[in-house]
């Protein structure tokens, strides 16, 4: 079978890959001419641990081709992933679908055989189907098409891993046809023993953004409990070791610290709570999900002005800009808001991140964040060391290090990579979150 990836993006790169890498003909295209010329000399236009050699392999192999031509790429193929971004109208919260509905017309232009469109991109709850009316009515009926829905579910960092090893593949269909392209698509991950579900269209739509929204509350619940933690003396990572060891609980996400940030969980929880406004439906647990984590991630905010009262001219290094560790992702970032808020309160920043500098650069643009070479360095003569991100490096510091080079013996952990205990030993002020 021929798949065609349409957007080379995180997701559409990382798939169409992982497909070559299953044995399947692939060929991803994208408008962005910069990318596929980037990608046909080899050059990974993203950074995720094993694409390079993925790529590289696959394409020696014979199975990986790059174009610009998106017809030409969905004429020659059987089944075309449509991965294109679906970001979060700032305005509104809902998701911008131009994109999608794009694809759609050029498949519907495109349809000179029977093909499946699957929609990879994380869409609300009925996209499917307007899709379908889109290539219907360009299409004028002439040919028969498929519209499959196929959410993605695929960590950054660990992406590749994820999908030759998933929890599960779900796969919305409405026709039987369907059902078997897809299911052989998906053969050698149901012969390594991993789930295929097959379900409805509208429920495949529905369990991406259920997902990402449970997963969000999850953190969010042992944050608000980690927040009663520090009123009454608990600790959360002994509340939430005790709590994760109930299976039906489980001990993953329930990491207390600042808050989610990403390109996912933010835009999906908007997402779902402006489409549940669609319906008529209001989701009072998700709302309050995101509004507490909204809070979250300014709590270093309260622990700094708690501390020196005024952070008028207080020096903070800041380590960690990414969302999360092994990442150069800085979309959502709690960094970007707390910087933001640290330097309205006429606080001197210096950040260190071992691999987000310049996207965040991009992302803030203020000049009068100052960056430091490694992560010690940003500690020299600073008020406070403020964690923000828990890359491994941070975890091996040494608290002699840090004391030789701070004015103040003050750590602000917002993702309790310290122990209290040990900071405290060493003469430091320690504030983290629920511990
Ligand atoms: C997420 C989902 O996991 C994935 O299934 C979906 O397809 C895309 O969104 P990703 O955005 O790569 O993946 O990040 P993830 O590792 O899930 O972390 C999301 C955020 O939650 C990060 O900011 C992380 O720091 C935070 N987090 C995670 C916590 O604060 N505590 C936890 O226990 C776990």
């Amino acid at each position: 079978m021929k798949l065609a990836f349409i957007g080379t993006g995180y997701v559409g790169l990382v798939t169409g890959v992982c497909m070559a890498e299953l044995g399947h003909t692939v060929v991803c295209a994208d408008i962005d001419t910069r990318k596929i010329a980037l990608l046909k000399r080899g050059v990974m236009p993203i950074y995720e641990m094993g694409l390079e050699d993925l790529v590289e392999k696959n394409v020696s192999e014979g199975r990986l081709t790059f174009t610009t031509s998106i017809s030409k790429a969905i004429k020659e193929s059987d089944v075309v992933f449509s991965a294109v971004g679906t970001p979060e109208d700032k305005k509104t919260g809902k998701a911008d679908l131009q994109y999608v509905y794009t694809v759609a017309e050029t498949f519907a232009k495109n349809l000179n055989n029977y093909k499946i469109l699957v929609n990879k991109s994380t869409v609300p709850v009925g996209t499917a189907d307007k899709c379908r009316d889109i290539i219907l009515h360009a299409s004028k009926g002439a040919k028969e098409f498929d519209v499959v829905s196929n959410p993605e579910f695929l960590r950054e960092g660990a992406a590749i891993k994820d999908f030759l090893n998933p929890d599960r593949v779900v796969v919305g269909v409405a026709s039987e046809k369907a059902k078997v392209a897809m299911e052989k698509i998906y053969r050698p991950i149901a012969r390594a023993g991993r789930p295929v579900i097959v379900t409805d269209i509208r429920s495949a739509e529905l369990i991406k953004y259920a997902s990402n929204a449970f997963l969000a509350t999850k953190i969010t619940f042992i944050n608000e409990i980690a927040n009663f933690c520090e009123k009454t003396g608990a600790n959360v990572k002994e509340v939430a070791k005790g709590m994760g060891a109930d299976s039906r609980i489980g001990s993953r996400f329930l990491y207390a610290g600042i808050g989610y940030g990403g390109s996912c969980f933010p835009k999906d929880v908007q997402a779902l709570i402006e489409t549940g406004k669609e319906y008529g439906h209001k989701f009072q647990i998700i709302e309050s999900a995101d509004k507490v984590n909204d809070a979250q991630k300014l709590r270093p905010i309260t622990f700094l002005k708690k501390h020196f009262k005024s952070l008028k001219g207080k020096k903070i290094a800041v380590w960690g800009l990414s969302f999360k560790p092994r990442t150069d992702d800085v979309r959502e970032a709690p960094a970007l808001y707390v910087i933001d808020a640290l330097l309205q309160a006429g606080a001197r920043i210096i950040a260190f991140d071992p691999v987000a500098e310049e996207a965040f650069k991009e992302a803030f643009s203020d000049k009068r964040v100052k960056y430091a070479k490694n992560a010690y360095a940003a500690t020299e003569d600073a008020d406070a060391l403020l964690v923000m991100t828990e890359w491994d490096e941070f975890r091996s510091a040494e608290y002699s290090e840090l004391a030789s080079r701070m004015k103040n013996r003050v750590i602000v952990d917002g993702r309790n990579i310290f122990e209290r205990k040990e900071a405290e030993a060493e003469g430091f002020v320690y504030y983290g979150i629920g511990v």
